[in-house]
């Protein structure tokens, strides 16, 4: 037994340990349960009563060598490995994650950004409204027809209260409330009764615009346009009329800008005829003026209104309406932007 454990003696002073790894095997060889110092203790009863005082020594005498080593190693490693045992500078400043802007906020805000810079102040109204703001005060007479043109969802009947169809009601309310020079664009949302598609939602996203002063005509309008055309799809844009119908306008149009993906040669977006239609506008009738207690022989005004996912999908080539709404993170981070 003696010869033993100076064997294990031997082999504890000239162990060295690279790794945690090799430091607990050997810590669990000498003193785990089944390791040797407890074998060395299980031995002891079959020693000699005259040698138990010896070799209770020797054997108090490994242990304590074991233990003694383990605590001088574990030292050593943990003063070599430390800085870099975890791999990461813990005091480096956080790179915090960022998020990106859903592709719909950014081209609002630079919509809003465009027109902010010739004087429209941003206003903005109920999702739910009544119908004088939705129809009656923009000229729909009861029973038109022109009221179905606009799938409505109505909430209640008599009164009708409805969500919002379009986000002209936001204009007639700041009509209703400050007398001009007006000008002001309304962003919103805005609801009607359709069946989702590629190219349609029942919930989208509008921008109209309102101007109402002294003498406004039909060229202070194309030239707005003209201008917010440029602006957001490249300074080589050009712009075109068609006549349309509304019921607060008149005289209305449909505003084409020549095709951003082709520039006008012709391809499937624009269905080859180089123009895509962008925008509804017209010079506000002077019974919505009147309706909104603007005196119509002093006044007069031009109106415009578009879909912000139609020039979202232009602008970035987005070719079915549905992604702007399902929140798929693989669409959503390709869209980075300062605005
Ligand atoms: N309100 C119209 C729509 O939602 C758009 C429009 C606004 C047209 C202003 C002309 C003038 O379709």
């Amino acid at each position: 037994m003696k010869e033993k454990i100076n064997q294990y003696l031997e082999e504890v002073k000239a162990f060295n340990a690279e790794t945690y790894d090799q430091l607990e095997q050997f810590r669990l060889k000498f003193l785990s349960k089944k390791g040797l110092i407890p074998a060395l203790f299980a031995d002891f009863k079959n020693v000699a009563p005259e040698e138990r005082k010896e070799m209770g020594q020797l054997i108090n005498g490994l242990k304590k060598a074991v233990q003694e080593k383990i605590v001088a190693l574990k030292e050593k490693l943990d003063s070599t490995t430390e800085t870099k045992s975890s791999g990461y500078d813990l005091t480096l400043p956080v790179e915090a994650p960022l998020g990106t802007r859903h592709p719909l906020s950014i081209v609002r805000n630079e919509i809003i950004d465009i027109f902010s810079r010739i004087g429209f102040v941003v206003s903005e109204g109920p999702e739910i409204e009544d119908d004088f703001h939705n129809f009656t005060a923009l000229n729909f007479p009861p029973d038109h027809p022109a009221r179905d043109m606009q799938d409505t969802f109505f909430i209640e009947k008599d009164p009708d209260i409805a969500l919002r169809t379009h986000t002209s009601s936001v204009q007639v309310r700041v009509m209703e409330n400050t007398q001009p020079p007006i000008r002001t664009i309304s962003p919103g949302r805005v609801f009607r009764n359709e069946a989702i598609s590629a190219r349609a939602h029942c919930i989208f996203h509008q921008v109209e615009g309102l101007y109402v002063d002294t003498d406004v005509s039909f060229a202070d309008l194309k030239q707005t346009l003209f201008y917010f055309a440029r602006e957001l799809f490249g300074e080589h844009t050009r712009i075109r009329f068609r006549p349309s119908y509304f019921p607060f306008t008149e005289p209305s149009a449909e505003m084409d800008v020549s095709c951003n993906i082709c520039g006008g040669k012709g391809c499937n977006v624009c269905k080859y005829t180089g123009w895509v239609e962008i925008l509804g506008c017209g010079m506000v009738d002077p019974n919505v003026l009147s309706n909104c207690n603007i005196d119509s022989t002093k006044y007069s005004g031009y109106a415009f209104g578009m879909g912000i996912e139609r020039i979202t999908m232009l602008k970035y080539r987005i070719n079915d309406l549905r992604l702007f709404f399902e929140n798929d993170m693989r669409f959503l981070k390709q869209f980075e932007s300062a605005l």
